[in-house]
């Protein structure tokens, strides 16, 4: 069974739906929460869960031998990135070596990179008049938002879609498609 740690840095929407959607799975499970901020909201979500939570800020991240030993005290093998706004550190990419996957709530490259996270990408996209949006499940490499991808869904928009209707869109297709594509990830093929 593979033990998961979801990191997180705000709400933790996806946090919960990962969790409740492997709940009881026997490939994969949610056991771990980290979060780099203390007033996540995902920590509230952890706790009603009874899923393990660890508040990680970055002065932590940067101490790279308690951050592992911190990882495999909870034996984890794999990382999801859901709302993670912090870049994650290159031991940690070479420790987990094709073990972390991101969200990210555009279509990247289109709305990637630094700064464009949340409603910033939202925000944007509105601004450019794009007729479509999506997501983009992908592993996380030393490229900040430039892994390989796993997973792209787009979905249509229309002109009177407001940013909160983009976001609305975008969070359908995360809660649709992020759960399944983690546990076909951790399912071993037959
Ligand atoms: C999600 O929409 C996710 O795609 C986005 O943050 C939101 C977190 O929501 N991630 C990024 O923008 C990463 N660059 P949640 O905390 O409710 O899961």
């Amino acid at each position: 069974m593979k033990r998961i740690a979801v990191f997180v840095s705000g709400n933790g929407s996806n946090f919960e739906n990962i969790t409740r959607f492997l709940h009881g799975n026997d490939n994969a499970q949610v056991t771990l929460l980290v979060s780099n901020r203390p007033d996540a909201y995902a920590l509230q979500r952890a706790s009603r869960l009874g899923v393990e939570s660890v508040v990680w800020t970055k002065t932590d991240f940067a101490d790279e031998q308690r951050t592992i030993q911190m990882l495999t005290d909870h034996n984890i093998h794999f990382i999801v990135l859901a709302g993670f706004l912090l870049m994650v550190p290159t031991y940690l990419i070479r420790h987990f070596p094709n073990c972390i996957i991101n969200i990210h709530p555009s279509l990247l490259p289109k709305y990637g990179g630094k700064g464009m996270y949340g409603n910033h990408v939202h925000e944007a996209v509105k601004e450019n008049g794009e007729k479509e949006t999506g997501i983009t499940i992908h592993y996380v490499s030393e490229v900040c938002d430039g892994g390989e991808t796993i997973l792209q869904v787009s979905t249509p928009l229309s002109p009177l879609d407001s940013v909160d209707d983009i976001a609305e869109k975008v969070h359908q297709l995360e809660k649709e498609y992020f759960p399944k594509t983690v546990l076909e990830i951790l399912t071993p093929k037959k």
